[in-house]
């Protein structure tokens, strides 16, 4: 565990890293495995979070990004074999334990190519329609194939998830900055199990990374404002967390981005 003595360190650092993006070689300070606390929801007004539907305590379970003001996207892996009376949405907090919109969901729709493929993880990838409007949050747009996504960028991941691996959560929203893994390299580290659908994201040397938690949330550009970001990823899988050559996988989201459009113009 981190004292709270190193903790406010890193927030310290992550201040300056905020206010100019460092470039992901000079981010490795910049650590949701060594997270730091995102400052005004503002800065990630699409991020959600998934909670028990069941419980008036908000146990929250994986992320999620607003794509519209009544669909949320998420892993599969996450909602798989749940009814939609299972999960809540809270959107517009930082906070798990206050604050925020928290709605029902009215239906889940798991990607028609999920579990078809025999690769696991492959197009892990669903939409939740929500049971009413938000009145809080901003959609994020998702990346497509014109969408560059060089070696090497930099791009921030959110979360509620692991601090690191097998550890606590967070009740504040964390986020780091880990940048675009080599796909060939990433395909050696992980083996045949990384297909076109997923990109990793991560540092050769590790210690940036999500983790348990933060799946189906959000990895997305960071250059300008807020309002430009773009998805580029879904939290799916990844071996451990932030350990050296093991990238986080990420679904590809230019690679469902047809579906997802389809889908929601269907309901
Ligand atoms: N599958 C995990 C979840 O359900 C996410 C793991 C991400 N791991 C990583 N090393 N990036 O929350």
């Amino acid at each position: 565990m981190f004292s709270k003595l190193k903790l406010s360190l890193v927030t310290a650092a992550s201040i300056a890293a905020l206010s100019a993006p460092a470039t992901a070689a000079e981010s490795t300070n910049f650590m949701i495995v060594n997270g730091v606390p995102v400052n005004s929801i503002d800065e990630v007004p699409w991020q959600v979070a998934l909670i028990d539907g069941s419980a008036v305590l908000r146990r929250q379970f994986c992320g999620g990004s607003i794509v519209s003001d009544t669909w949320i996207l998420t892993a599969a892996h996450c909602v798989e074999g749940a009814a939609a009376a299972d999960i809540d949405v809270l959107a517009g907090t930082l906070h798990l334990s206050h604050g925020g919109q928290r709605v029902e969901v009215a239906e889940i729709v798991i990607h028609s190519n999920w579990g078809t493929t025999g690769i696991s993880n492959d197009f892990d990838t669903a939409l939740i329609r929500l049971a009413e409007p938000l009145t809080v949050g901003e959609p994020i747009a998702l990346a497509d194939d014109s969408t560059p996504l060089p070696d090497g960028m930099g791009l921030r991941v959110s979360g509620w998830g692991a601090i690191f691996q097998s550890g606590p959560g967070s009740n504040d929203l964390l986020l780091v900055e880990v940048p675009v893994y080599n796909q060939a390299d990433c395909v050696a580290a992980n083996g045949a199990s990384v297909t076109d659908q997923m990109i990793c994201a991560g540092f050769v040397a590790g210690g940036s990374d999500s983790c348990q938690g933060d799946s189906g949330g959000p990895l997305y550009t960071i250059e300008g404002n807020p309002a430009d970001a773009r998805l580029a990823g879904i939290v799916s899988w990844g071996w451990g967390c932030a350990l050296p050559n093991r990238p986080g996988v990420y679904t590809r989201v230019s690679t469902v981005e047809e579906w997802v459009t389809k889908t929601m113009a269907m309901k």
